[in-house]
């Protein structure tokens, strides 16, 4: 299926609900969609060793969230890294202010642009500057910050009972360089324990203990529902809810379809 516009997609969700999956099964239906998720990229820093990766894996571990300041820089980054943000002006070496107003980050780069909030960023409508953010923004704060760079045109709310997701998070298996997500139930790998594309290893995520889990969902429902407010009133919020894909897949699909696709 073809894009006839760019969609800026977020999703938010329960950890587990199926934001990753969802994701993928996006892009394999809309070719012209790419994928961020925060979590992947804070853990290749981890997995790297880079200097944001050693500062902010204890804090994964446990299940917390890392700092503002540290996310909405690194998501900012790779947006630009891949070229769907465009400062409007020959600004050199700007830095994004930081919500806690220290500027803490580790994030060093060579490039010579960075998107600065004081100029507007140009945003293309051209259907090629489509994305996913699976992850990101996860509070207000993360919210506005975006806001201020680029517009989100569909915030869509992935719902799935806890106890479904409880049982998804004790199967899940990842190839940790990819990011490829399976399950022991749902969405087996052709071999056990191997990654279906690579033939690399399938290893558990290490946040993936029920209290670690725990936590994370914690850590959702107090920060969600303003995130949640904020999307509604702006007029871009749109909810889906089922205990498995077959129910979600399809009403995401004809729901991007409806607002993004092309017309036949
Ligand atoms: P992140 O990686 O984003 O984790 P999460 O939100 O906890 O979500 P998950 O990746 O665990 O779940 P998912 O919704 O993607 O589900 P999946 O598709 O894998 O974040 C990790 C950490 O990074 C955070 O705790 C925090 O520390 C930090 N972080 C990230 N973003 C941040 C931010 N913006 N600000 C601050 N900190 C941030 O599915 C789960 C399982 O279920 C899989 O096994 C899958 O195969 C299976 N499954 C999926 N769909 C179905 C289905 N429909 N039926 C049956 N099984 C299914
Ligand atoms: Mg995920």
């Amino acid at each position: 299926m073809r894009l006839r516009k760019a969609a800026r997609i977020i999703l938010i969700g329960a950890p587990g609900v199926g934001k990753g999956t969802q994701a993928v099964r996006l892009l394999e239906s809309f070719p012209q969609l790419a994928t961020i998720s925060s979590g992947e990229l804070l853990r290749n820093n981890v997995k790297k060793q880079t200097p944001l990766g050693i500062k902010v894996a204890s804090t994964m571990s446990i299940g917390q969230l890392v700092p503002d300041s540290i996310i909405v820089r690194l998501i900012l980054l790779e947006l630009q890294t891949r070229g769907w943000l465009f400062p409007s002006t020959d600004s050199s070496s700007l830095v994004l202010s930081n919500t806690s107003g220290s500027r803490d980050t580790d994030i060093s780069t060579n490039r010579s642009s960075f998107p600065d909030k004081a100029s507007p960023i140009q945003t293309s409508d051209d259907p090629s500057a489509s994305f996913i953010l699976d992850g990101f923004p996860r509070s207000l704060n993360q919210a506005r910050e975006l806001d201020q760079v680029i517009p989100i045109n569909l915030v869509v709310y992935l719902k799935t009972p806890t106890s479904k997701i409880l049982e998804r998070i004790a199967g899940r298996l990842v190839h940790a360089p990819s990011g490829r997500v399976y399950n022991t139930t749902f969405n087996k790998p052709k071999v056990d324990g191997i990654d279906d594309l690579t033939g690399g290893v399938l290893t558990k995520r290490d946040d993936d203990q029920l209290e670690t889990w725990k936590t994370r969902l914690e850590q959702f429902e107090s920060t969600s529902r303003p995130l949640l407010d904020y999307y509604a009133d702006k007029g871009l919020l749109w909810e889906v809810e089922g205990t498995s894909s077959d129910e979600i897949t399809p009403q995401l699909l004809s729901e991007v379809v409806r607002r993004f696709g092309e017309n036949e």
